[in-house]
């Protein structure tokens, strides 16, 4: 469970001031699938990073899985962003000279090392299509096989939430249909909620519910049971 109470967060220079989200109010239920929508500089990704833990609000509350995440010391908190959500990115964020599976078991090397964690980085290799590279060089994929990569990676410890930054930005059109086709078939298999931040149309209407943003506000929100 997300909720976000009357959060806002500043940006501030010696020069200019910047608010990239100005009083937002948002909960969402575990296992749901929600796209944000908004022009360019809306504040999407400040919304994402700080639902992720990546940032803080400069004002207001965020409340995660139960945690006030601002009364999470420093270790909590990067114990929280590795193992309560799953990051994907659209320039994909791989370590160019590790292989596939390295790549995807880079969130488990603070963990203590098991044998399930192996496994499931086999089983994940399995279900986003990548059998065949699992011992290829991140540098060697594709942009699709990129992004399958960062998809195992971000479920690699079973977070509860995933969050996407314009996942398909760095695609063409049909592998970024199919990357998130992709995800919507994990989140359900592996009952995560799922956050997207897209300018795509066609991505937005196939969410559960869309949360339009612009100037940093909740532009409207439809309700939902
Ligand atoms: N680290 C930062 N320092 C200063 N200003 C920032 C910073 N991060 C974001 N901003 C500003 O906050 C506003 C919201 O930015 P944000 O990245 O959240 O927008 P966005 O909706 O994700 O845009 P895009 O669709 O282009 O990715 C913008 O005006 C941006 O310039
Ligand atoms: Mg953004």
């Amino acid at each position: 469970m997300i909720k976000l109470k009357d959060v806002s967060r500043k940006f501030t220079s010696r020069k200019s001031e910047v608010t990239a989200l100005d009083g937002v109010n948002i909960q969402i239920k575990e296992g749901e699938f929600i796209a944000v929508v908004g022009p360019s500089g809306s504040g999407k990704s400040t919304l994402l990073n700080i639902i992720g833990g990546l940032d803080t609000p400069t004002k207001g509350q965020a409340e995660i899985n139960g945690k006030d995440l601002r009364k999470l010391k420093d270790k909590e908190l990067s114990q929280y962003r590795n193992r309560e959500i799953g990051f994907i990115f659209q320039e994909f964020h791989l370590e160019p000279l590790s292989t596939v599976k390295e790549n995807i078991l880079l969130p488990t090397l603070f963990n203590h090392k098991t044998n399930e964690e192996d496994a499931l980085s086999e089983t994940l290799i399995k279900e986003v299509g990548l059998s065949k590279k699992t011992n290829a060089r991140a540098q060697e994929l594709s942009g699709g096989e990129k992004q399958r990569t960062a998809i195992a990676r971000a479920l690699i410890n079973n977070p509860k939430i995933i969050i996407a930054d314009e996942p398909t930005g760095n695609l063409d059109q049909k592998t970024g249909k199919t990357i998130i086709n992709l995800l919507k078939r994990l989140h359900k298999i592996h009952n995560t909620t799922l956050i997207i931040a897209t300018h795509d149309e066609n991505i937005a209407n196939t969410a559960k519910r869309i949360i339009h943003i612009e100037d940093g506000k909740i532009h409207k929100q439809p309700h939902h049971p």
